[in-house]
């Protein structure tokens, strides 16, 4: 995969209080290009390896039961620059923190049910993107 791109899920929280469109809008009008969406739900094995990286921190079963709770949508986005304005766009992990008009900002809840992810550096976007997406399911 191109490095132009990021991986992002709308997670169950935002997709069970019908923030879908919304947040679809936002990332349009920042000028990403959707490559690949899906609507899926994450088996607990699914959230678990998704997000090993932090299976030592104490929020981390918790984190997996939210994430299992919903249906959630995976997509992965292109724009010059991607992973960084990405993370501009959703704003801070904890929703407190956000920069105002930002998506956490405007959708969030709470630091865990904080509405989207975005990966980290162009290397876990292409680790999660595959983990979600099939070679023909990527445009
Ligand atoms: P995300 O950007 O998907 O990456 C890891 C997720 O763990 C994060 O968003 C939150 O949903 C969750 N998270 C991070 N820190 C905390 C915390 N201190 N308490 C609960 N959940 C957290």
């Amino acid at each position: 995969m191109k490095t132009n791109r990021t991986f992002t899920m709308l997670k169950p929280d935002a997709v069970e209080d019908g923030h879908i469109g919304a947040i679809l809008a936002k990332i349009n009008e920042a000028g990403f290009k959707i490559v690949a969406m899906k609507m899926t739900q994450m088996s607990r094995r699914d959230a678990q390896l998704f997000y090993a990286i932090h299976a030592d921190r104490p929020f981390f079963s918790s984190l997996v039961e939210f994430m299992v709770s919903g249906p959630i949508v995976a997509a992965i986005l292109e724009k010059e620059n991607a992973v960084e304005d990405f993370r501009a766009l959703i704003g801070a992990t904890n929703p407190a923190d956000a920069a105002e008009g930002t998506i956490r900002k405007l959708f969030a809840k709470s630091i865990q049910c904080n509405a989207v992810h975005g990966s980290d550096s162009d290397e876990n976007a292409l680790i999660e993107s595959e983990f979600h997406f099939a070679t023909r399911e990527i445009f």
